[in-house]
């Protein structure tokens, strides 16, 4: 415990002895030699903990903990009264709802401070993404030493933003599966990733809204982004299982500066926007929002990040629409939302557009909507496009021996675009180059779209560079 003390005094301002967690383990020795102020906690199972033994016991434990002068003892808003205070030691009382967030939070907070709390804190579960504003809401309008935070994976939220709005401290785990309760982060994505130390009232917010969202590489790349451009600014993950309409619409209290968005949501979420672009209506979905001094608007970055990367294959890569792809012959396999967003852009730009897809009647159905052609899949092989483009998910980790196509539909001088990003060189990919295609992976595409993102929002030139360096290296660790 003590080893673990000294690593986590590299990361942490102040230790929780979870003295729970360690039975037998002496107090004060651990006290004598702490390394930075420390919080005394001997949480009951009652309350989460694993202190299963006698009462008077775990409450003789904190005892010692104010006797001996710790800076903080941590003590549940029922046992608060059992504790002789002391002129050294600061006392937090505590409330824990593993289940759910109480439809009354702020009645808990009153508890907590009426008991005499020096610092009130509750921890209590996040059912829905929505729990975090609830508890955010105690943090912003008390004055009084709080730490409020939701439990579980939806209320990841609120232990990073708790500091924007004064939140007295918040707990992180010195290792991923060391967590002492549900949803906790590591102090290293803390302070690498989140850079919580540099949260304060200014900091502007932004995030993803996606469902599943724990894999998804946007935090890492805009936080990054953010950071290069010395922005005070933080991008957080929103797991939002729920209707993302709803969402964007209950958490303008927090006055959010933008969004991406993705799968499921890109459509949906249209229905909270004020105004959104042509893109938007071209494609019908979207993946941006854009806070314009409290007005929502919608963008979709896909389809000129994708139409930018083709045309920097081609060499006219511009500001001004280019006439580059006017009747370039494009064979784009799949017809799913992301066939949708490329061929849409594609199409505008004046191409001739051809859709294949696994189930025929998909792409004749989106080639009827939006004026373009459909190929059967088995007449892929007699095609000769210009540019191909594979918009399904055939060739993705783990399916990397997997191709759309047939080798021999591949020429030389051909674009093929796969927006399969992992692994960044797909067997598509790498036979195209043998064949001498000129190549636009998906990690371009997917950098692309996040550095118009990026730019929409901070009006600067976007440090595309680190976002693609970002990518490669999660890619790269797998
Ligand atoms: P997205 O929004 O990413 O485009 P989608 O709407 O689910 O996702 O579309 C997935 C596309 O990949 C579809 O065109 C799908 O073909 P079907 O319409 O026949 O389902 C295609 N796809 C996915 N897995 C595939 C596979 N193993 N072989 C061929 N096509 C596949």
């Amino acid at each position: 415990m003590a080893a673990m003390m000294a690593q986590a005094a590299a990361l942490a301002d102040i230790l929780e002895l979870r003295m729970d967690l360690a039975p037998g383990v002496p107090l004060e020795p651990l006290l004598r030699n702490r390394p930075c102020p420390v919080i005394v906690t001997n949480r009951p199972v009652r309350e989460g903990g694993e202190y299963a033994g006698e009462e008077s016991a775990r409450i003789a434990l904190l005892q010692q903990g104010v006797d001996l002068g710790a800076e903080f003892v941590d003590v549940e808003l029922d046992s608060a009264a059992r504790i002789r205070r002391g002129p050294r030691t600061r006392l937090i009382i505590s409330h824990h709802d593993f289940a759910r967030t109480p439809d009354h939070v702020e009645e808990v907070h009153r508890h907590l401070v009426q008991a005499g709390a020096d610092i009130a804190k509750f921890a209590v579960k996040a059912n829905d993404i929505l729990d975090n504003l609830r508890v955010l809401r105690v943090l912003r309008h008390t004055k009084h030493p709080t730490i409020a935070l939701c439990m579980g994976e939806l209320g990841v939220a609120s232990r990073i933003l708790g500091r924007k709005y004064g939140n007295f401290l918040t707990f992180a785990s010195l290792a991923a599966g060391r967590e002492s309760a549900p949803g906790q982060l590591t102090a290293g994505e803390l302070r690498g990733l989140y850079r919580y130390k540099k949260i304060g009232p200014d900091t502007a917010l932004y995030g993803v809204i996606a469902n599943p969202v724990a894999h998804s590489m946007s935090p890492a790349i805009q936080n990054a982004a953010f950071e290069a451009l010395g922005l005070n600014a933080v991008y957080l993950p929103f797991k939002v299982e729920g209707d993302p309409a709803e969402f964007v619409r209950a958490f303008r209290e927090l006055d959010a500066q933008g969004y991406s968005v993705t799968l499921p949501h890109k459509q949906e979420v249209i229905a909270a926007m004020d105004e959104v672009d042509d893109t938007v209506r071209q494609a019908g979905a979207m993946n941006t929002v854009v806070n314009r001094g409290g007005r929502l608007c919608g963008a979709n970055t896909d389809i000129p990040a994708a139409l930018g990367a083709i045309e920097a294959a081609l060499g006219v890569e511009g500001s001004a629409p280019s006439r580059a792809l006017k009747d370039r012959e494009t064979l784009i396999i799949g017809a799913g939302g992301a066939a949708r967003a490329v061929a849409c852009g594609l199409m505008a730009r004046g191409a001739y557009v051809l859709i294949a897809n696994r189930t025929q009647e998909r792409a004749v159905a989106l080639a009827r909507e939006i004026s373009a052609q459909a190929a059967p899949m088995e007449r892929v092989g007699s095609l000769r496009p210009q540019i191909l483009i594979n918009t399904t998910s055939v060739g993705m980790w783990p399916n990397v021996e997997e191709s759309p196509v047939p080798a021999a539909v591949l020429r030389k001088g051909m674009i093929v675009f796969d927006a399969v990003y992992n692994p960044p060189e797909t067997r598509l990919l790498r036979e195209a180059k043998a064949a001498g295609c000129q190549c636009i992976s998906g990690v371009e595409w997917f950098v692309r779209q996040a550095a118009l993102q990026c730019e929409m929002w901070t009006g600067r030139p976007a440090p595309r560079a680190v976002m693609e360096q970002v990518v490669m290296a999660r890619l790269g660790r797998g």
